[in-house]
Formats: C-alpha cells, sequence, structure tokens
C-alpha cells in the first residue's frame, strides 16, 4: 500500500510516498524561510499563497522520484490541523480533490500526531507504550502513549511553547526568523554564565511555562552591554535553561508512569543540546530515548505520510468533506 502524503500547515511544503512494508520510498520538502525572514515571522496569506504554487509541482516530483505512477497511489494523506486555516486548506483541498479524481481514500492527519510518530521512520523505533515529549513552534506537550491514537495528555505549556520561546528569545538578541536554530548556533559561542530560571519544577505536575523566560531574557539583555559575547553568553544560558526544565518534566513523567521508553518530537528537538541533555538523563534512568533524524523534526511530508498508512490500515479515511482545524486537540482523535 503506498500513501502520498501532504504537509502545509505552517511555512512548509512537504510531500512524501510511504509503503507499508517498504517504508518511505520518496520525500521533498519546500521551505518558506527565505520569503518569511524579511517580514521577521510567517505572514500567514504568504504563506497560503506559496503553498498553492508550490504543491502540485512537489507532487509530481516526489512521483516521479519514486519511479511510480498516480495509479499506484492507494491512499493520500494530508495534515488537516492543528495550523494557519489558509495553508491547511491549500493542503486540504489538492488532497481531496486529487483523492476523488483518482478515486482512491483521503485521510486527514493531525500534525502533532504527525511529529510524535515520525520516530517511526527509524531504523530503531519505539516500541509502544512510550512518553512522548513534544516540542515545536506550537506546542509543549507531555503524552502517554499507549498506541496510535491512544493519547494521554500528562502536561503541556500553559503559556508559550518551546518553540515559541526560542523564537521571541532570538528576535530580542536580533537575530531573526527563524529564531531556534540561530539562537542554538549562537550559543554555540557562549558560557552559560547567567543563571535563568528553571520554571514550574520546584512543585509537582508535569506542565510547562516558558514566557517568564522570555522576559527574564529580556531583562538581561537591557542590562548587559549587548557585545556579541553577551548575547552568546545570554543564548546559551536560556538554552541551558530550556533543555534542563524539559529533562526535569521527563524524568517526573518517567518515573510517574513507570514506562522505560521517551520519544522526543517536533521542531525543538533538531536542538543539540536539548538532545544531549535528554539523552543524558534518560540514561542515568537506565530507559531508551528515541528522536526522528533532523530533517524529520521540523515539518515534513514523511511524518504525515506515515501516520496516514498506519490510519489507512486501521481502516480509517474521510468522506468527500475538505477537513481542516486550525485548532484541534490531539485527544479528540479516534484510537486506530
Ligand atoms: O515542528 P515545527 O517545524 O513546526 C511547528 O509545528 O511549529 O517547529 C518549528 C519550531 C520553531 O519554533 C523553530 O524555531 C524551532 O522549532 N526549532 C528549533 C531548532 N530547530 C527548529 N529550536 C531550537 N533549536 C533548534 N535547532
Ligand atoms: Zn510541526
Amino acid at each position: 500500500m503506498y500513501v502520498l502524503g501532504i504537509e502545509t500547515s505552517c511555512d512548509e511544503t512537504g510531500v512524501a510516498i510511504y509503503h507499508a512494508n517498504k517504508g518511505l520510498i520518496a520525500h521533498n520538502l519546500y521551505s518558506q524561510v527565505d520569503m518569511h525572514s524579511e517580514y521577521g515571522g510567517v505572514v500567514p496569506e504568504l504563506a497560503s499563497r506559496d503553498h498553492i504554487r508550490k504543491l502540485v509541482p512537489l507532487i509530481k516530483q516526489t512521483l516521479l522520484d519514486s519511479q511510480l505512477n498516480s495509479s499506484d497511489i492507494n491512499g493520500i494523506a494530508y495534515t488537516a490541523g492543528p495550523g494557519l486555516m489558509g495553508a491547511l486548506l491549500v493542503g486540504a483541498a489538492t488532497a481531496r480533490s486529487l483523492a476523488w479524481a483518482w478515486q482512491i481514500p483521503a485521510i486527514a492527519v493531525h500534525h502533532m500526531e504527525g511529529h510524535l510518530l515520525a520516530p517511526m521512520l527509524e531504523e530503531h523505533p519505539p516500541a509502544f507504550p512510550f512518553i512522548a515529549l513534544l516540542i515545536s513552534g506550537g506546542h509543549t506537550q507531555l503524552v502517554k502513549v499507549e498506541n496510535i491514537g491512544h493519547y494521554e495528555l500528562l502536561g503541556q505549556s500553559l503559556d508559550d511553547a518551546a518553540g515559541e520561546a526560542f523564537d521571541k528569545t532570538a528576535k530580542m538578541l536580533d537575530l531573526g526568523y527563524p529564531g531556534g536554530p540561530k539562537l542554538s548556533t549562537l550559543a554555540e559561542q557562549g558560557t552559560p554564565l547567567i543563571k535563568f530560571p528553571r520554571p514550574m519544577t520546584d512543585r509537582p505536575g508535569l506542565d510547562f511555562s516558558f514566557s517568564g523566560l522570555k522576559t527574564f531574557a529580556l531583562n538581561t539583555i537591557s542590562a548587559s552591554d549587548k557585545t556579541i559575547q553577551d548575547k552568546a553568553n545570554i543564548a546559551a544560558s536560556f538554552q541551558e535553561a530550556v533543555a534542563d526544565t524539559l529533562s526535569i518534566k521527563c524524568k517526573r513523567a518517567l518515573q510517574q508512569t513507570g514506562l522505560k521508553r521517551l520519544v522526543v518530537a517536533g521542531g525543538v528537538s533538531a536542538n543539540k543540546q536539548i538532545r544531549a541533555t535528554l539523552t543524558e538523563m534518560v540514561n542515568k534512568e537506565h530507559a531508551q530515548i528515541y528522536f526522528p533524524r533532523l530533517e524529520f523534526c521540523t515539518d515534513n511530508g514523511a511524518m504525515i505520510a506515515y501516520a496516514g498508512c498506519q490510519r489507512l490500515l486501521a481502516g480509517n479515511q474521510q468522506n468527500l468533506e475538505i477537513f481542516a482545524r486550525p485548532r484541534w486537540p490531539m485527544n479528540e482523535l479516534a484510537e486506530a
């Protein structure tokens, strides 16, 4: 069974083909970063228009790369939410129309379920059940995963998502967009000399709060001489605080549930220090950690094709409706 996956929820157009037994066949990504960087962040209307321009050529290219014809495709999976409504609609309408034309099922995939399952594309995928830490630009969530579609939300950010905190702090440091990777690169030249808080770690529970770190960063930047070295030290201190906070909460989640497997996914899971800090913690807990490869941490079509394939195998598919939900709680998903 070949499934075509389409991702258009934000600023990346991603297309991939996944086969139920053969695995990932082909994938392509077009990033809109250059276009949005001029404006310092994602401009939703520009994002939608660019998806319109790029999506169909990218689908054609992916079919060409995989040496398949449209008649070989057995299902089309598309990101139906959460995300930017206009951007989602481009993917949803294209997927739904192609599925109708090709007379095959369409599957509406939850973007965060895509992220959560991305490590399944690796050579050593995690077995169920596991704890998932989802850290992206819009979400920070700790989820107990019993099986596909069986998700228990253990904790989440009460304000900014981890990626959002990276992006906003990067902006304060004049690093531009996209902030996360730029802040992380600058942090490599710095020393974490400033003691940032580890928010909400001194009380029980698995929720997060990152907006205080942003304010702390702002005050620290204002009080500094704003030299490159000052900025690098602030970036390193901020990054260390995020990594430590995530690590403390993940350790708590592993201990509370007794589970021994941690999956870390979403754009921020590409961060080297976060990967290293979490790996160290998990090793001490005698548990296992699983990440997607770097290119599948951030948005991509492969994770959508994979999630869609699993859903289709379980008999899930949508009717002719073009389904798109900018807000979509993951606990509303059906079990596969
Ligand atoms: O998953 P993703 O591509 O899109 C969403 O679903 O939001 O995540 C994007 C987020 C952005 O906030 C970006 O700054 C952050 O992931 N990010 C990083 C790194 N790479 C991407 N944050 C910190 N360090 C990185 N290396
Ligand atoms: Zn994402």
